[in-house]
């Protein structure tokens, strides 16, 4: 099998949750890749630091502020996008979270947040992604960044419905393959499944959790991740990556 990121050169590639963690690192890989990038995220300052640092590269990133619970906000992002930009080749559904909080005596607002960014944002950015696809017959690609909890409920109880908002990302990777199926789109759709990364995420975990604390002892990198996710945008037409798992070596799941 010949890798090759050649054809993704000069087209459009939207990244979700770009001004951190893996979603960053993702966005200097593409636009080192020839990219024209667009990192979607609240905070849209961070993204255009991060474009600053990448001015001479062969790409470009592009800001823009969206929050992926609010429909129009993203409706209008992809407007914005396929207007000013060209027909969208790549989504990357990267923005994700979890809360601190529990189930046993949780707090609701939080666990809607969870889902809101987790699942809801996901579902809203594929659907412009795949619509802008489809209008512009582009054989484009769509990873959704899930998570090693998106498979098996790890042991960490301060973990509330985050796991389960994961294993919403691996059916709905799985029913968007049927879909784009039946509509013998060749479109593609890949789950990339992590273990603890070092990013921004732990600020939202509960500290006082052991569980986290000895999980995040062995880690991986922001940017084995986006590694991860060129490899699997990297093959050849009529190969779909379709889940890709890393752990750091001796992660205690
Ligand atoms: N770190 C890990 O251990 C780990 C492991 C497995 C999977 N993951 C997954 O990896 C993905 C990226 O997380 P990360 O580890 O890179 O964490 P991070 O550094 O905290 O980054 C999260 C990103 O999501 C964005 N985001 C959150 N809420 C948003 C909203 N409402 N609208 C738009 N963007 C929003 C944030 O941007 P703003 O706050 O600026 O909006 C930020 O750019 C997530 O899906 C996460 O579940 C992480």
């Amino acid at each position: 099998m010949v890798l090759s990121m050649n054809r993704w050169e000069g087209k459009v590639a939207v990244v979700t949750g770009a001004s951190s963690g893996i979603g960053a690192a993702v966005c200097r890989q593409l636009v080192e890749h020839g990219l024209k990038v667009v990192g979607l995220a609240r905070r849209k300052d961070r993204i255009e630091e991060l474009s600053e640092k990448l001015i001479g590269k062969k790409g470009k990133l592009h800001a823009l502020k969206a929050d992926v619970t609010n429909e129009q906000e993203l409706i209008e992002a992809f407007r914005w996008i396929t207007q000013n930009l060209g027909p969208i080749h790549i989504l990357i559904n990267n923005a994700g979270l979890t809360q601190p909080t529990n189930l046993t005596d949780g707090d609701a607002e939080m666990w809607k947040r969870i889902f809101d960014v987790n699942v809801i944002g996901l579902c809203v950015a594929t659907r412009e992604a795949v619509k802008d696809m489809r209008k512009n017959k582009v054989d484009g690609h769509i990873v959704h960044i899930n998570s090693i909890a998106g498979h098996k409920v790890p042991d960490i109880p301060s973990f509330n419905v985050y796991p389960a908002s994961k294993f919403a990302v691996t059916a709905l990777a799985e029913t968007l393959r049927l879909e784009l199926n039946n509509i013998k789109s060749r479109i593609k759709i890949t789950s990339v499944s992590p273990g603890a990364t070092e990013t921004e995420f732990v600020n939202n975990v509960n500290p006082s959790d052991d569980q986290i604390v000895k999980a995040f002892e062995s880690i991986l990198k922001a940017e084995d991740v986006a590694d991860a996710i060129v490899y699997a945008l990297s093959t050849p037409p009529h190969v779909q990556v379709q889940e890709l798992t890393l752990k750091p070596i001796n992660e205690p799941f």
